[in-house]
């Protein structure tokens, strides 16, 4: 089988141990790489057919070949993941195999004309192997010669996309479906990725952070985008009026289901024992008590769904293994309305804030969550000019014993900040 570099099937590399991997019960992604390498009238086949012999290469010698380096586009800092061979004297077809790394539109809205020309511009000038989404959130163009790095970023560029981050910079952020189609939805994730991300694009594109920062668009606190655990900066949308319940349909459920089932499998699993079924099979919420564990709702949801004073939580800090262990964020707005255009203004005034203390105060390769395990959170809120708050809360505690003989200068300041708020607060804080 001639190819386009007039080599033909008997130039392909023997894959001995590759092809005991398509031998499992899924599908493998030997076989797709193998489809690609056999497009003989594609430019990438050759590159594909060098990939998989490096890669059995490696498996023989149990190496890894492949180095790192410098690759950008004209403008831009980040954005590209080089990768270089090691062993290009044997594989010369495959020495360059770098990563585009490409942001995806908010809420991953897509036409298919538009994967089309992606697909299109991939196969001029790429290896064919595109993967939809990275971890990181991008589009993952991967394998592209030094060379055709910039004429696949610009014709990607003219079809409405731009590179994501890399590095020690803004990373490439993701927003959920969200409003365009889930009904838990508690704001406009989109218009909040596109609106932060659009502000902060130079520090994107020009990598000059400690390390990454990432942001995450979550529309509900059930977190399809895993914010709170993989953002440095999670928003995530709730509610603080009661959820809304039709008891109707809280009625036709149980019909449906049965009363012990109903019992089992939502009341009993509810957190906090916030949920009660009534005699007549009606629902009882203890608002107060709800953790926002969406379970309820997710079970019964034509009876269930978020209240209507509807907002976000800012939880900072998220992040996985690194210098310390894996964390959560930890809340440090516990609600702020997200509707007006006011609203959003002081959403990026807050990020602004936060990145300028990550910028100024994070240690090199060090994530935000990091920084406020080392200073502490007290340290982090003052200087980002956030109040504490008893919603602060980074775990639960593990020990029963309390010191309590700061409690009353604590109590004094927080009077006082509740004081500084508004004269009314006064009531609350006598009570
Ligand atoms: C052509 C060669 C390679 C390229 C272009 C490449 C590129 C990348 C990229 C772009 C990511 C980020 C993935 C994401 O955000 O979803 C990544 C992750 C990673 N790579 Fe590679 N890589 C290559 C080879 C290797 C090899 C040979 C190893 C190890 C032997 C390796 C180990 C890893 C690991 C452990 C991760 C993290 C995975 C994760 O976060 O889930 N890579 N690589
Ligand atoms: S995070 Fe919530 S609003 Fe967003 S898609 Fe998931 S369930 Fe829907
Ligand atoms: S969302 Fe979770 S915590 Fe809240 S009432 Fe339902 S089950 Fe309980």
């Amino acid at each position: 089988m001639a190819n386009s570099n007039g080599g033909d099937a008997r130039d392909q590399h023997a894959t001995p141990m590759l092809d005991e991997l398509e031998t499992g019960p899924w599908p493998s992604f030997i076989t797709g790489l193998k489809r690609l390498r056999d497009s003989s009238d594609k430019q990438y086949a050759p590159m594909v057919n060098d990939l998989l012999g490096q890669l059995e290469h490696s498996y023989e010698n149990r190496l890894g070949y492949w180095k790192g380096g410098t690759v950008s586009v004209f403008g831009y800092g980040g954005g590209i993941i080089p990768r270089f061979s090691e062993v290009a004297d044997k594989f010369p077809a495959s020495k360059e195999f770098h990563t585009l790394r490409v942001q995806p539109p908010a809420g991953y809205h897509y036409t298919t004309d538009v994967l089309r020309q992606m697909c299109d511009i991939w196969e001029r000038h790429g290896s064919g192997l595109i993967a939809f989404h990275g971890q990181s959130g991008d589009i993952m163009f991967q394998g592209c010669s030094t060379e055709n790095t910039q004429k696949a970023f610009d014709e990607l560029n003219e079809i409405g996309f731009d590179l994501g981050g890399a590095g020690p910079a803004l990373r490439t952020s993701m927003s959920c479906v969200g409003h365009a189609r889930c009904e838990m939805s508690c704001y406009d994730e989109v218009k909040a990725h596109r609106e932060v991300i659009n502000e902060f694009l130079d520090e994107m594109h020009r990598p000059a952070l400690p390390y990454k920062f990432k942001f995450k668009f979550s529309g509900c606190p059930n977190d399809c985008v895993n914010a709170i655990h993989r953002a440095d900066f999670a928003v995530i949308g709730t509610w603080r009026d009661d959820m809304k319940v039709n008891q109707e349909e809280v009625k036709k459920y149980v019909a449906e289901v049965g009363r012990k089932y109903a019992i089992d499998h939502v009341v009993a699993m509810c957190p906090t024992r916030a949920l009660s079924l009534n005699d007549d099979d009606t629902l009882e919420v203890d608002n107060k008590s709800c953790v926002r564990c969406m379970h309820c709702l997710n079970v019964m949801t034509k009876a269930l769904s978020p209240g209507d004073d509807r907002g976000v939580s800012i939880l900072i800090g998220g992040k996985r293994a690194l210098k310390i262990g894996d964390l959560m964020g930890i809340m440090i707005k516990p609600f702020m309305k997200l509707e007006t255009d006011e609203d959003y203004e002081e959403l990026k005034e807050f990020a602004g804030e936060v990145i300028d203390f990550f910028a100024e105060n994070a240690l090199e390769h060090e994530r935000i969550g990091e920084t406020i395990d080392r200073i502490g959170l007290p340290a982090f809120l003052e200087a980002v000019g956030v109040d504490p708050d008893p919603n602060m809360v980074k775990h639960p505690r593990t020990s029963c014993f309390v010191r309590t003989d700061d409690f009353t200068e604590e109590a004094e300041k927080w009077y006082a900040r509740k004081g500084r708020k508004a004269d009314d607060d006064a009531t609350v804080a006598a009570e």
